[in-house]
C-alpha cells in the first residue's frame, strides 16, 4: 500500500521533532540533570529508570532495556506501525510525508465499508448468541468444551445461525452494505447471481488486528462436519500471513510477560487465557510466517511455539525455524515445545492447570537446541561421517542468519552437540577454522572486559563526531580484521561522514531493521566512565589496537602461507610492508 519513505525524509523528521515533547505528552517526564526521566511506561517499576537524552534524541530504560528514538517510542507506546508512526510525527511538524511515486494520492478508504460490514456482523453473531431460538445447541457446545460464559463474552464469541441468508437479510440494507459484505468476505456470490452467507451454524470467533481493528472471523462446526475452521478469505484488511489471532487482546500481556506463546487453534488460545495463560496468540490456520515473527518481537524478546508431538507438528516446528532464522538476531530468543501426542494446549492446559503447563513452557527447547536435535533425526548418527552430514544439512540453514555472532553460537552448540573437536566441524562449516568460536585468542580485550571493535562503536555513538577524525580516514583494514562487528564500525563512520549533525536516535533509524539495532541501541546507551577529552583518547587508542591487530593478524596469514606454499612476489613485499608498519609508532 504505502510507498517507502524517504531516509532522507526521517532523518529531516527526527531532526524537527523533540523526543522529550512526543514523550512527554503521553508519559510526563521530570529534569533530572541534563537528561529527562519517568518511571517506565513498559515495565512495572516505582523508582524511574526510565530516562530521555534529549541531545541524543533516544530513550532508554536502564530497568527493562527498552530504547529508541521518537519513532520507536511511538511503535512502542502506541503500537503504531512504522508508517503510521512516521505519520503521527510529520503531523506534529507540520510536514508531509512524501511517498513513492507509485502510490495514488488521496486514494479513496475503501477500507471504511468493510470495517463498517465487519463490525455488523460481529453485532449480528453476538446477538445470534443470546437470543436465537436455536442458539442453545451452540452454548451448549461452547459448555462441553469448557468455556466459561465470562471468557466467551471476553473474547466476543458469537453464533450463526443455520441457513444461507440470516445475516444478509439482517445487514444488507442497502446495495453499497451488500458489495460490502461481499469485500470483506462475508457472503459469498452464487453461481446465478445473488448472494449468500459465508458463515453457516458456526460458532464464530472474532479475529482483530495489532490495532484493535476487526478484520475477519474464523468460524467452527458445532459437530463433526467439514471444515472444521472456516476463514474469512483474504480482503485487503485480511491477511493469514500477517495477522495472529488473539495479539491485540494480549498486548499488555506481552509486555508484562516479556514472551508470546504461538499456538495453533483459536481455541488453544482461549482456554488458555481462561486458565490464566493470556499471553497466547495463534496463527490463523497458516504456518508461522516471517512476518509473524517480525510482528511478535516488536512485543517481547522471546517467543515459544507450541507444536503437537505427531509428524505434522514436527513439519510445522521446521517450517517455523526455516523461517525463524532470518529474522533472528541478538536479543531475540525463539524455543520450540512439542506437546505429547494427542494432546493440544486446550486438551493440556485443561487436565494439568496453569503451572503445569507453564513449567512445560520452561523446558521448551531452545531454537539451537531443536535444531541440532532435528537434524541428528535426518542422519544415521552411527555412521562415523555423521558430524560431517550434520554440517552439510545445517550449512545452508545457517546461511540465513544475518547475525554473525549467531551463527558463531549456533555453530558452537552444534560442534558441542556432536562431540567433535572444534575445528573440523567448523572447517566443514565456513571452510577455513580461522573464525571459529573460542579461537578468537588475543583479542585484544582491554581491562574493561569491552572488545575494542565494541569500544569504538560505543564512543562513535556517543560522539558522531568523532567519525572526522584522522584515524578514522582508511577503514580499509577492518576488512581484514576477522572479527564481528568490522562491517558495522565500517557503516557507522561512512553514514555519519555523510550525515555530519546526526543524533543517535536518527543513526538508529538508519539501521531500524537490520540485524545490528539491537547491538547499536544498547551501546549507544551504556555509559563510558570519563570525560570527552578521555573519550577521544580513548577512541583513537581504540583504533590504533584495532589497526594493529588487523596487521598482526595479516602478517600471521601471510607467514603460515610462505610456509606452506610460498608467496609471490606482491605477497613478499606486502609482508616486508606489514612488519615494517607493526613496529612503527603509532600516530598521534
Ligand atoms: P486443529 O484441527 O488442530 O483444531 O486446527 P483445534 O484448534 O484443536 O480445534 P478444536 O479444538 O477441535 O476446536 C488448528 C487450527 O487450524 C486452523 C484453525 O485456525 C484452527 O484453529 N484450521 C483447522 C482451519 O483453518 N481449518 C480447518 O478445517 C481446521
Ligand atoms: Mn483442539
Amino acid at each position: 500500500m504505502a510507498g517507502k519513505i524517504p531516509e532522507q525524509f526521517i532523518d529531516e523528521l527526527l531532526a524537527r521533532v523533540d523526543i522529550v515533547d512526543v514523550i512527554d505528552t503521553r508519559v510526563p517526564l521530570r529534569k533530572a540533570g541534563k537528561d529527562y526521566k519517568a518511571c517506565c511506561p513498559f515495565h512495572e517499576e516505582k523508582t524511574p529508570s526510565f530516562t530521555v537524552s534529549q541531545s541524543k534524541q533516544f530513550y532508554h530504560c536502564f530497568g527493562c532495556g527498552q530504547h529508541g528514538s521518537a519513532i520507536g517510542f511511538l511503535m512502542e507506546y502506541e503500537h503504531m506501525s512504522f508508517p503510521e508512526a512516521v505519520e503521527e510525527l510529520a503531523k506534529r511538524a507540520g510536514m508531509e510525508v512524501p511517498r513513492d511515486a507509485r502510490v495514488i494520492k488521496d486514494q479513496p478508504d475503501t477500507t471504511a465499508p468493510l470495517l463498517e460490514a465487519l463490525a455488523q456482523a460481529d453485532r449480528f453473531y453476538r446477538r445470534m448468541l443470546r437470543e436465537h431460538p436455536q442458539a442453545h445447541e451452540a452454548v451448549a457446545y461452547l459448555k462441553r468444551r469448557g468455556l466459561s460464559g465470562e471468557i466467551a463474552a471476553d473474547f466476543g464469541l458469537g453464533f450463526a445461525p443455520d441457513g444461507w441468508d440470516n445475516l444478509l437479510k439482517a445487514a444488507a440494507a442497502s446495495d453499497a452494505m451488500r458489495d460490502a459484505l461481499l469485500a470483506a468476505g462475508l457472503a459469498v456470490k452464487k453461481d446465478g447471481g445473488g448472494l449468500y452467507d459465508r458463515f453457516r451454524h458456526r460458532v464464530m470467533f472474532p479475529i482483530h488486528d495489532h490495532r484493535g481493528r476487526l478484520i475477519g472471523f474464523g468460524g467452527r462446526v458445532l459437530d463433526s462436519g467439514e471444515p472444521k475452521y472456516l476463514n474469512s478469505p483474504e480482503t485487503p484488511l485480511f491477511h493469514k500471513g500477517r495477522e495472529l489471532y488473539g495479539l491485540y487482546r494480549a498486548r499488555d500481556a506481552l509486555k508484562r510477560v516479556g514472551r508470546a506463546l504461538v499456538v495453533e487453534g483459536y481455541m488453544d488460545v482461549v482456554s488458555l487465557a481462561q486458565y490464566g495463560i493470556d499471553y497466547a496468540v495463534a496463527t490463523l490456520g497458516t504456518a508461522t510466517t516471517r512476518d509473524h515473527l517480525e510482528r511478535l518481537f516488536r512485543y517481547v524478546p522471546e517467543v515459544v511455539f507450541c507444536f503437537d508431538g505427531d509428524r505434522a507438528g514436527r513439519a510445522a516446528a521446521w517450517r517455523a525455524l526455516e523461517n525463524a532464522l532470518p529474522v533472528l538476531h541478538e536479543g531475540r530468543q525463539v524455543s520450540f515445545l512439542f506437546l505429547p501426542d494427542g494432546e493440544d494446549p486446550d486438551t493440556l492446559v485443561r487436565k494439568e492447570g496453569k503451572e503445569a503447563f507453564e513449567t512445560r513452557l520452561q523446558q521448551a527447547l531452545s531454537l539451537p537446541d531443536y535444531f541440532f536435535q532435528a537434524l541428528a533425526d535426518q542422519v544415521d548418527m552411527a555412521r562415523s561421517d555423521a558430524p560431517a552430514r550434520i554440517a552439510e544439512l545445517a550449512k545452508p540453514l545457517l546461511s540465513n542468519l544475518r547475525s554473525e555472532a549467531l551463527r558463531h553460537l549456533m555453530l558452537e552448540r552444534i560442534t558441542e552437540k556432536n562431540r567433535l573437536a572444534g575445528a573440523s566441524l567448523g572447517q566443514v562449516m565456513t571452510g577455513s577454522s580461522s573464525r571459529l568460536p573460542g579461537k578468537r585468542a588475543n583479542s585484544g580485550e582491554s581491562n574493561t572486559g569491552v572488545s575494542p571493535l565494541r569500544r569504538a562503536i560505543q564512543l562513535l555513538l556517543l560522539y558522531p563526531e568523532f567519525a572526522q577524525v584522522t584515524d578514522t580516514e582508511n577503514l580499509d583494514f577492518l576488512a581484514r580484521l576477522a572479527r564481528p562487528g568490522t562491517e558495522l564500525l565500517e557503516k557507522l563512520t561512512t553514514l555519519i561522514r555523510n550525515h555530519p549533525t546526526m543524533t543517535l536516535g536518527a543513526i538508529l533509524e538508519h539501521f531500524r531493521g537490520s540485524e545490528h539495532e539491537p547491538h547499536l541501541a544498547k551501546l549507544g546507551s551504556t555509559p563510558v566512565p570519563g570525560d570527552r577529552a578521555e573519550h577521544e583518547i580513548l577512541f583513537r587508542d581504540t583504533l590504533h589496537k584495532l589497526r594493529q591487530e588487523a596487521t598482526t593478524q595479516e602478517i600471521e596469514r601471510l607467514m603460515n602461507k610462505d610456509r606452506f606454499v610460498g608467496l609471490n612476489d606482491q605477497e613478499k613485499s606486502e609482508l616486508k610492508r606489514l612488519l615494517a608498519d607493526k613496529t612503527q609508532v603509532r600516530p598521534v
